[in-house]
């Protein structure tokens, strides 16, 4: 199961809008119409919209002139960085792209090391999935309930996932009774896509309301805690899908260890502090409508943020391709 692929000369994205009831694919070379893809979350995760942009960039290089291509590379870097502000992902690959295409702007085949180069993004997103999948077997110390929100697992990467790989490597190991998947509102991928996933795999789930979370702590039904990040400061503030930070702050009370899992293209150096990081925020009609139904009219103004902040303190371990870093989260090793 990939996310988006490269066919010769154009991308094919999984519409993860539509799933888990339908299977449809967008098959485009068109960059308005990829932007448009991570803006409707059609592709989504903050590694996928990364490896989803570095192929944007090359497919709008296809047939460009030496003289033109300048503004076409400038104009889609701009319009693909406008797509969705927080998944710090978007932004490794664009910066990627950009030093290759400097470093070769003059070059007659400059549109195929560009492909190269978003195929090596894409490969490289893969194998850092595999790491942390390893790494991530380290938190298990027995047969776990694991309770996750939002949506980590293939198609939120370029590879199997992270929070999700881990949660199918430590299965595979005889290391998961029950996986709990918060459904995740208001774009429900917990039980729409997580779901899905964990259904493929076999692995035991059910889904939950997010408010649900608690109870669930409360009746001492979860051991852990794992979810993903798009973006984690250098103290280890880390932003996550909204409702990440009720979790971390469940989990203390509880004295449930919580986990992040990412990888370190997650990590924003330049963040010193959550405080840092600009949160996208969502229309009212995703919280007015469920798939074009109104459920309350549109007119009311709603809030919603799509991801927030869980501070450092509130979390146990983050979990990359290097290693499992404990606080005081020092990225430097
Ligand atoms: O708005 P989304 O669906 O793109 O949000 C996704 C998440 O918050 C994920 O947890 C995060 O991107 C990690 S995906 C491996």
């Amino acid at each position: 199961m990939q996310a988006v692929e490269y066919i010769s000369g154009k991308l094919h994205i999984i519409d993860q809008t539509k799933l888990p009831l339908e299977e449809v694919e967008i098959i485009t070379n068109d960059l308005e119409r990829i932007s448009l893809s991570i803006e409707r979350l059609e592709v989504r995760g903050a590694p996928a919209i990364g490896v989803t942009a570095a192929y944007a960039l090359a497919i709008a290089m296809q047939n460009s002139s030496i003289e033109n291509r300048q503004s076409i590379f400038l104009e889609a870097c701009s319009r693909l960085a406008k797509t969705r502000p927080t998944a710090v992902n978007l932004f490794y690959a664009l910066d990627e792209m950009k030093k290759i295409f400097n470093e070769n702007v003059s070059k007659e085949n400059l549109p195929e090391i560009l492909l190269s180069k978003a195929i090596s993004i894409h490969d490289e997103d893969k194998n850092l999935c595999t790491l942390i999948a390893r790494n991530g077997l380290e938190i298990f110390t027995k047969k776990s309930r694991v309770l996750t929100h939002c949506h980590t697992g293939a198609l939120a990467t370029g590879g199997n996932g992270t929070a999700l790989n881990i949660i199918r490597n430590a299965f595979e190991n005889g290391l998961i009774e029950h996986v709990y998947a918060d459904e995740t509102r208001p774009l429900f991928q917990g039980s729409r896509l997580t779901a899905w996933e964990l259904d493929k795999l076999k692995i035991p789930f059910s889904f939950n309301t997010d408010s649900t979370a608690a109870v669930l702590m409360q009746q001492s039904k979860v051991d852990l805690v794992i979810t993903g990040a798009d973006r984690i400061a250098a103290n280890g503030d880390t932003a996550n899908k909204i409702g990440t930070y009720n979790l971390a702050v469940l989990c203390n009370y509880h004295k449930i260890p919580f986990y992040i899992a990412a990888p370190s293209t997650t990590i924003d150096k330049s963040c010193k502090s959550g405080d840092e990081i600009k949160i996208e925020l969502r229309s009212n009609k995703e919280l007015t409508q469920v798939r074009g139904i109104e459920i309350t009219k549109d007119e009311y103004q709603a809030y919603s943020p799509a991801f927030d902040v869980t501070p450092n303190s509130l979390i146990t371990a983050i979990i990359t391709e290097k290693q499992v870093y404990k606080p005081a989260f020092n990225f430097n090793v």
